[in-house]
């Protein structure tokens, strides 16, 4: 039985159980959310959906005691002021305030449920938030990670294949650092059709600054139109949770903690039954090195900044 378990029904909340359902990934899945008339409609709702599809996946609600045999678990809450205001300032950052209450509210209680899964998390700001959830809650930093740049890192492969009229899949590589703004492409890291893209750039005359700005902006350009993200980061989180329950030990670029740095962070991880199984270091050049300490010490700062 793969049992599945998502806090916080808002847009991403429910777009992953959505896929959950759909896709037959989950057997069991535990809806939780503050608003008891929302998981109750959501749960009917994904049950409903359920005649017409091959899989049958058991869906109950608002119960903590359900964590203690849970596998994965998706902290996934937010709400309508935080992200107001992240709009209005055009950083991740404005919603600390908020998510930070949230988690205070949830960790005692999965920490109280006896939950001893996977957690992945897709709250902002990302990387400080995981923490402050892993710190929480007291879970190991293997068994709590988040998506993090693995979204970023999709919105490059987009950017980019837009340019080389491809698969976003055939470009490969990585978007380290913030899933915020100081995050950077490792354009050393990225090939396209297995082509480096830096010689592909010269070849062709592109601005990889663009394309890497593009890329940066690509959340803001969905905000601006329907105020939330929903359907890329509820894909990244399920693909993440995959990788976990099938043990694939895939390589995968998310939000885990570097000791290097001692702080969680995008970095190229690999992902299985434990979470993040390891971090695996990839030779930078001495600019992208020092962009991701760049990165790292944002995170680092602001966190810090925050808790004073
Ligand atoms: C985004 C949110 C998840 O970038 O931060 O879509």
């Amino acid at each position: 039985m793969r049992k599945y378990a998502i806090i916080g029904l808002g847009h991403v909340g429910a777009a992953v159980a959505f896929q959950l359902v759909l896709k037959g990934i989950a057997d069991e899945l535990i809806l939780i959310d503050t608003n008891e008339g929302l998981a109750r409609a959501e749960q009917l709702d994904l049950q409903d959906m359920q005649g017409r599809i091959d899989t049958r996946t058991i869906i109950k609600i608002n119960d903590y005691s359900e964590l203690a045999d849970t596998d994965i678990l998706f902290i996934t809450a937010g709400n309508i002021l935080a992200y107001k205001e992240k709009q209005a300032q055009g950083n991740r950052w404005a919603e600390f305030k908020y998510t930070k209450n949230i988690v205070q509210d949830i960790a005692p209680k999965v920490k109280a449920s006896g939950f001893h899964g996977v957690a992945i998390d897709t709250m902002n700001p990302c990387d400080a938030i995981t923490q402050y959830f892993q710190e929480n809650t007291g879970l190991s930093r293997q068994q709590v990670f988040a998506t993090g740049t693995f979204l970023d890192t999709a919105r490059m492969q987009k950017v980019v294949s837009d340019q080389f009229d491809c698969d976003p899949k055939n470009v490969t590589g990585f978007v380290y650092g913030e899933h915020g703004e100081s995050q950077f492409t490792a354009w050393s890291t990225v090939q396209v059709n297995g082509l480096p893209i830096t010689e592909l750039a010269k070849e062709r005359n592109l601005n990889l600054a663009d394309l890497e700005e593009a890329a940066r902006r690509g959340g803001w350009e969905v905000y601006k139109g329907k105020g939330y993200t929903s359907w890329a980061i509820s894909t990244c989180a399920v693909k993440l949770s995959q990788a976990v329950l099938s043990d694939a030990r895939a390589a995968c670029i998310c939000s885990c903690y570097s000791e290097k740095y001692g702080t969680y962070v995008g970095q190229p991880a690999i992902i299985g039954k434990n979470g993040v199984e390891e971090v695996t270091v990839l030779p930078l050049t001495d600019e992208e090195e020092a962009r991701f300490k760049h990165s790292a010490d944002t995170i680092k700062e602001k966190f810090q900044a925050f808790d004073k």
